[in-house]
Formats: C-alpha cells, structure tokens, sequence
C-alpha cells in the first residue's frame, strides 16, 4: 500500500484535493482511505497528534543545547511529559506551573514542548498562548474575558484533544479567570460531552522566585553543587511561598488545595557561567564564530545580585541578543 502511494505522491502534490481527484483506476473512496491510512493529511496541512508521544531523547538533546542552569525544570518535565504523553487514558489533563524569575528561560522552555509535540510549536494552530497583562487587560471585562477564555477552551479541544494552553504572567491574571479554567483541569470524564484529559496547560509565573532564588543561594554558600539540589528540597518550600503570598495566592492555593496541579517546575536563577552559555548558544544560533572574548564581554556587562556576592544575573538571559548586538 505504502508504495503505490509513493507512486502516486508526485501527482498529488499540485493539485491536493482527495474529493475530486480521480488517478487512473484507483477509485476516490480507496484513494482517501489510502491517504488517512498512511497519515498523509498530516504531510500537507498539520494535524492534532492525538496518539503522537515525544521522543524523550530528543526532548532531553534539546533541553541539553539550550537551556543552561536548569536541570530540576528539565528532570521534571521530561519525566512528566513523556509520561503522560504515554499515557492513552490519562485522568486528568497535564497541568505544569513554572515559577522562576524572568530569563530563567520559563517561556523559552514552554516553546521547546510544544515544538516537541507540534512541529509548528508555537505557531501551531493547535498551541495556544494567553499572556494576563495583553489579552486580559482589564478587570472591568472580567466576565467577557471569561465566557471568551471558556469558549475558547471548550472549542479548540473539541476540535483537537491534544490541544496545548500557556497561561503567562499567571500571577497577574484576576483569580475569577482562573476559577474560570479550574474545571478544565480537574478529574472529569467529560464536561458537556467533551472530555479535557488529554489536553496540557502550562502556567508561567514569577511566584516563589524569591524562595527558589535562596535556596540556590544558601546551597552556594554551604560551597554545595547547585546540580545536588534535589526537588524536594524546593518542592514544600515552593508550594509554602506559593500558599502564603497575598497578591498570587489565591489562585495558586485554589489549585494546589485541589491538587490540579501536577508538578511543580522551579526555574533556578543563572550565574555567570550559564549566562556565557546563553551567549554561546545564541552565537551559535547566528552562526558566529564564538569569540571568547566577546562572550566574556557580554556576560560581564549584566548586572548580578546579590549586592555583596554577585552570583546570579538579575535579568537571566534576558537582552542578550541586544547585548550581543552592540558587540558585533
Ligand atoms: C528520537 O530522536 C533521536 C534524536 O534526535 C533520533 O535519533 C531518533 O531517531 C528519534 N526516534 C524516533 C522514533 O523518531
Ligand atoms: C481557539 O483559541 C483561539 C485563541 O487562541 C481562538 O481565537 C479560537 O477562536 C479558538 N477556537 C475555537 C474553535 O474556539
């Protein structure tokens, strides 16, 4: 079957339209069930991957070329997608909470799974991103953001089980848009006969940044190897700061006292060295020689706290690329 289809690819290219198109003896109702057979549509126009899994060792080369500093986010997400990307009958959808400061790479790494799962990544009609502060901007339209963000959920997966929401900027979004999406997240089979388990959420937040921060910064100064942080020395740590902050608390404690969270994923602050890297990668990603020096440069001139030692940079790996700019 496979190659009398390649036989017929080249004519099919053109002019792609099963409905009308006759070739020679092959009849219209064989040639459309050859072409979903052999999952051909998904060749020309992109397709909800409801059975695709992630191939785990391209996700971790991925994750090892590109993101610096951050081997608990990786552990984690490795071991949680590809898990449930296994699964057939999940119960529930995946719902990932990153928290970290800015240019931790949290966005960076949200753009890595989708692409992982959709080619398109983020440009995939299939991955959709919500950003509080762009779509969200007024809280005096909190009722129609709602009906829309509800809408939109209950219409894209009905289209496609596998359809993949990125919340950013989590702890500026009004509490009521969050108990707008509880529902989507839970245990149910189906909810008005469309079932949400096969569905990711990812939500981004600066929340328990400041936590995650000292506990790297008091594992550095007990002269202890960064990469020795285990995540459950984060974990309780986390879900407390989480649980007490006033401004971010509500939504947070709402999920995680449901449990409607599934793992937690600490993006750790950057020292210098993976500052470098970032240089390094983004040279790489120019195809720039990489010059030591510049990138020595480049990593120096961004600032880095504490005051007194100076190990992580304030703005991660943020502005790198116009750094970088001035220099070459
Ligand atoms: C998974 O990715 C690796 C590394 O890119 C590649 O060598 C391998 O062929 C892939 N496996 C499948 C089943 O696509
Ligand atoms: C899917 O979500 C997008 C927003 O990302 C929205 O514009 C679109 O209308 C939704 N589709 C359906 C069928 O609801």
């Amino acid at each position: 079957m496979e190659l009398l289809l390649l036989l017929l690819l080249p004519g099919l290219v053109p002019a792609f339209d099963p409905i009308t198109l006759t070739v020679g003896a092959v009849s219209v109702p064989l040639l459309t069930a050859l072409i979903s057979y052999s999952g051909l549509p998904c060749y020309f126009r992109e397709c909800c991957s409801e059975e695709g899994g992630v191939n785990s060792t391209a996700l971790q080369l991925d994750f090892d070329h590109n993101v610096f500093g951050q081997h608990l986010a990786k552990q984690v997400i490795l071991k949680g997608l590809t898990g449930f990307m296994k699964n057939k009958n999940p119960k529930k959808p995946l719902t990932l909470s990153f928290h970290g400061w800015t240019g931790t790479g949290k966005n960076y790494v949200s753009q890595i799974v989708a692409r992982h799962i959709y080619k398109g990544g983020m440009d995939s009609k299939f991955v959709h991103q919500f950003v509080a502060t762009l779509h969200f901007p007024h809280a005096h339209q909190i009722n129609n953001y709602k009906d829309q963000l509800q809408e939109w959920i209950r219409g894209n997966v009905t289209a496609c089980e596998r359809s993949i929401f990125i919340f950013d900027e989590v702890d500026k979004m009004h509490p009521d848009l969050i108990d707008a999406i509880k529902p989507f997240l839970d245990y149910y089979e189906q909810l008005d006969g469309v079932s949400y388990r096969k569905a990711i959420f990812i939500f981004l937040s600066n929340t328990g940044g400041e936590v995650i921060s000292q506990l790297a910064l008091d594992f550095w100064k007990a002269r202890k190897e960064r990469e020795d942080l285990q995540l459950h020395d984060v974990e309780q740590k986390l879900s407390l700061a989480i649980f007490n902050k006033k401004d971010s608390g509500f939504w947070h404690s709402s999920l995680i006292d449901k449990n409607l969270i599934d793992f937690f994923v600490p993006f750790l602050p950057l020292e210098f060295r993976h500052v470098k890297m970032c240089v390094r990668a983004e040279l790489r990603q120019r195809n720039s020689k990489a010059d030591e020096e510049i990138i020595t440069k480049v990593a120096k001139e961004m600032p880095y706290y504490p005051k007194e030692e100076r190990v992580y940079s304030v703005k991660g790996c943020k502005v790198i690329p116009t750094i970088l700019d001035f220099y070459l």
